[in-house]
């Protein structure tokens, strides 16, 4: 789609008015309507500069906002770095969401680059939310300071209900509004600075995983209702390149692969084992699922089934991260490391080891089984799919089964499947969206058991699989939202936006 006007109405249906605005106008970027700030920023190898930028003050992205403390954004461009001028008119532009743990994110306080707020009030327990905003990295802050333009959106997310004490920002809200401010950002081509059309994504967690669906789905038809409804430009929603740290998502296969990649460990919160029962059992879906996927591994491995995915694991990015990290260390580190793991076997520079002892060696698994559609209904993903009047709900077939909550329904609810497409980029690679993202870039801890191993590796192997540029690395002996290689990010983007 051309941009040139809008979507015009609020109500799909075309009856009755609208009560946004429905002009054009509403959404052009006033480019003179910025402050000039000064700030000392720290680059990716931690050294300080001083950066002028123009900070553009939130802006809603929709014509009809139903709340506009999240579905706001800010711009920030770069105009002098140390002192030398710097031109931004055609530099890449990094979309920086805050999002975490599908909750809401907030610019509408931003007085400055890099203050995307994050709430995490009211969390259900279970699932969900370490809340980790890139971690300790701020990527607007970095992506500025390295001459890119930055630009922060809010979000809805999960927690929100209007004063009738209705819920408005679960799925697919979260999409729905990061397909908005790539619109807005596109409708604006030649008023917005930087170049529209290398727009990079970056997000982490919860966050990493709408990143990741922002790439697979540009501009598919199948969000025309909803970005209809909130007043979206009229412009394309497919981005350039796809930054995504530890993406928690394709939720409704994410309990088996759970299973399939911690089910023997202890739960870091009881010290116990789970249900072995119910592990294998969403084990054995796991397998199902996988052999559907027919998806061959990277560098040459071949098919993708629940009896080689530990051996691709090891081959493809433990045993080589576990390398990569102990390669860097003095010898003194190293022989140090090497006696207190002495799983690991180092020789002829190369680390490798088993996957049994890598298991022992994380130990414990933050979850309870299964990690994503808790029976009792209490993990985060169990709100995401909740309704304007249920707080949380089933997504799975088993977790529906087995809920000890007190659900009656035997089936999901009828408008489930439309959603979990929604939210799943697999969905959108499985379909080859012409739309899609061409770069990927996914990093993901050894030692994060937020969500199983497989989930990121399946999303590298799809992309890979329809030839994607995509660069897949783990970060050895690192946590849930880490970001242990923003420098390479930022050259990496550079490099890609040619
Ligand atoms: C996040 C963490 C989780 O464990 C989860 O299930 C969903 C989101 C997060 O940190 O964003």
């Amino acid at each position: 789609a051309a941009a040139g006007g809008i979507a015009l109405t609020a109500n799909a249906s075309g009856t009755g008015g609208t009560s946004g605005s429905t002009s054009s106008d509403a959404l052009v970027f006033d480019k003179d309507d910025y402050t000039e700030l000064t700030e000392t920023i720290a680059d990716a190898a931690g050294t300080d500069h001083e950066v002028v930028y123009h900070f553009y003050k939130p802006r809603d992205y929709v014509t009809v906002p139903s709340d506009d403390t999240h579905q706001s954004l800010v711009v920030s461009v770069p105009v002098k770095i140390d002192g030398k001028a710097v031109d931004a008119r055609n530099a890449p532009i990094v979309l920086a969401n805050a999002v975490g743990a599908y909750m809401p994110s907030s610019v509408a306080e931003a007085t400055g680059v890099g203050q995307a707020a994050l709430e995490m009030g009211d969390l259900m327990t279970g699932g969900g939310g370490t809340g980790g905003v890139n971690g300790m990295v701020n990527l607007a802050k970095l992506a500025l300071v390295a001459g890119y333009v930055a630009v922060e959106p809010g979000t809805r997310g999960r927690s929100l209900a209007d004063s009738s004490g209705a819920h408005y920002g679960m799925a697919p809200a979260v999409i729905v509004d990061l397909k908005a401010a790539v619109r807005y950002v596109k409708f604006n081509k030649g008023r917005i600075p930087g170049n529209t059309d290398r727009v990079v994504s970056t997000g982490t967690s919860a966050g990493g995983a709408v990143s990741a669906l922002l790439g697979a789905s540009g501009d598919s038809p199948r969000y025309d209702k909803y970005l209809k409804a909130v007043g979206a430009a009229d412009a394309s929603d497919a981005i350039f390149a796809t930054g995504a740290w530890c993406p928690i998502t394709d939720l409704e296969h994410a309990d088996g692969a759970y299973e399939f990649n911690w089910g023997a460990l202890v739960t870091q919160s009881t010290g116990k084992a789970v249900d072995q029962t119910v592990s294998k059992a969403l084990q054995s879906q796991f397998a199902e699922y996988q052999a559907s996927l027919k998806l061959k591994g990277l560098n040459g491995f071949g098919t993708l089934t629940a009896r080689n995915y530990d051996q691709y694991l090891l081959e493809t990015y433990l045993q080589p991260s576990a390398t990569t990290c102990l390669a860097a260390l003095s010898e003194s580190e190293r022989t140090a490391y090497l006696a207190k793991n002495t799983f690991l076997t180092w020789s002829g520079g190369k680390a490798t080891f088993t996957w049994d002892d890598y298991l022992t060696h994380v130990a414990k698994r933050k979850k309870t089984a299964p990690a994503f559609d808790a029976f009792d209904l209490s993990a985060g993903e169990n709100n995401e799919f909740g309704t304007a009047t249920t707080k949380a709900r089933h997504f799975t077939a088993y977790s529906l089964k087995n809920d000890t909550t007190g659900v009656t329904g035997k089936r999901l609810e009828s408008d489930l499947p439309e959603l979990l497409d929604l939210m799943n980029p697999m969905y959108f690679l499985g379909k080859r969206n012409s739309g899609r993202s061409r770069h990927w870039w996914i990093r993901l801890g050894t030692s994060d058991t937020d969500t199983s191993h497989v989930i990121s590796a399946n999303l590298a192997a799809a992309a890979h699989h329809l030839g994607d540029d995509v660069s897949h690395e783990f970060y050895w002996d690192q946590g849930h939202a880490t970001n242990a290689d923003p420098g390479d990010f930022l050259t990496w983007v550079a490099k890609v936006c040619g």
